[in-house]
């Protein structure tokens, strides 16, 4: 009897020597193992065993069925580990998404490219300004009845690194001018795309958070014409030679005089639409030449240089050129809506 012990224990570690798989390895579990299996039938001969050898015989066959029991458990893991590192090499590759380019870069790049051809340069201007940059230096006083079109969000400043100005998201990317000024000596030709950020109310055409485009130009002897010609070129590269371009008097405390600029309008042709509000034309941007008052502001001579500045919402430009209706179908991250532009 305990011979067949020493054989039962000596064919299962051959068989488990055998085993490549996990599920060689379950179905040696189950015939020394399983209810019906080797050691079942042992333990099923235990009463039949001389009286003076049966505790032997049965604390040995415990042992063996222990030794089996770990034995199995432990290879159990290995396989199973081996499982977690598996690379099947045949299978087919995933698939990972490609993106494309938001709507909103494909226009700026737009814009960025007529206004490279007509020598501007791009720069870049902190999102984060203070009122100084934001207001004061662009000719809007502390009490200005404008403050209110350009209002804001204000931040803390914990370090307190404005200590005369509250820091601020910059509402509009004009702040651009003024940086860009204090550090460079004119001639200047600089376009500076951005987000700036208001406190507006989220619907089909507001958002909190938009993109504009900063232009301007400093130079000896720039009148209004320059300010015409370089304008109706960048609306005629953007909007095709169709279009009609109307400049129309304004206000902006940092112009003067200053403009706003349309388009007839690209849906209805002039004659009239609920895209321009019956109107025949499309407002697109302001402009106006550079009130000596910034220029002065940023120690520019301002009998010996003069500039003409403007402004647009990038966003209002991808609407019409895409006939898009809605504003927050750029932010709202629909990839459905987004792939459609490469
Ligand atoms: N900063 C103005 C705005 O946010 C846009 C603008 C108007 C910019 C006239 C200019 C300008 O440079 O000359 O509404």
């Amino acid at each position: 009897m305990f011979q067949e012990l020493d054989k039962l224990e000596k064919d299962f570690y051959q068989e488990l020597e055998n085993t490549k798989t996990a599920l060689e390895l379950s179905d040696i579990k189950t015939k020394y193992l399983g209810r019906k299996g080797l050691v079942a039938d042992f333990l099923k001969q235990i009463p039949s065993i001389a009286a003076d050898k049966r505790r032997d015989f049965g604390s040995r066959l415990n042992n063996i069925k222990k030794s089996i029991a770990d034995i199995i458990d432990e290879k159990e893991k290995k396989f199973s580990k081996i499982s977690e590192h598996f690379f099947d090499i045949s299978l087919p590759g995933s698939n990972y998404k490609v993106g494309t380019r938001h709507p909103i870069t494909i226009t700026i790049e737009r814009i960025n490219d007529i206004f490279i051809g007509l020598g501007f340069k791009i720069i870049e201007s902190p999102e984060i300004e203070n009122e100084y940059y934001n207001f004061q230096a662009l000719n809007i006083p502390l009490e200005h009845p404008s403050r209110d079109v350009f209002d804001t969000f204000y931040l803390e400043d914990p370090l307190k690194k404005d200590p005369k100005y509250k820091r601020l998201l910059r509402s509009q990317t004009s702040t651009a001018q003024i940086r860009a000024m204090e550090k460079q000596k004119p001639p200047l030709q600089i376009l500076a795309p951005g987000k700036v950020y208001r406190p507006d109310a989220t619907d089909a055409s507001h958002s909190f958070m938009f993109h504009q485009v900063e232009g301007f130009m400093v130079d000896k002897g720039i009148n209004f014409s320059h300010l015409k010609g370089v304008l109706s070129k960048f609306l005629v590269e953007m909007f095709g030679n169709k279009i009609k371009t109307r400049f129309r008097p304004h206000y902006f405390p940092f112009t003067e005089p200053s403009a706003e600029v349309d388009i007839s309008c690209i849906i209805c042709k002039g004659a009239g639409c609920s895209v321009c509000g019956q109107k025949g034309w499309l407002e697109i941007l302001g402009s106006g030449m550079i009130n000596p008052k910034v220029l002065k502001e940023v120690g520019y001579d301002s009998g010996k240089w003069q500039g003409f500045a403007f402004g647009m919402g990038v966003e209002r430009i991808a609407m019409l050129r895409y006939g898009i209706n809605d504003i927050r179908l750029f932010f709202d991250n629909d990839v459905r809506m987004l792939n459609q532009f490469k």
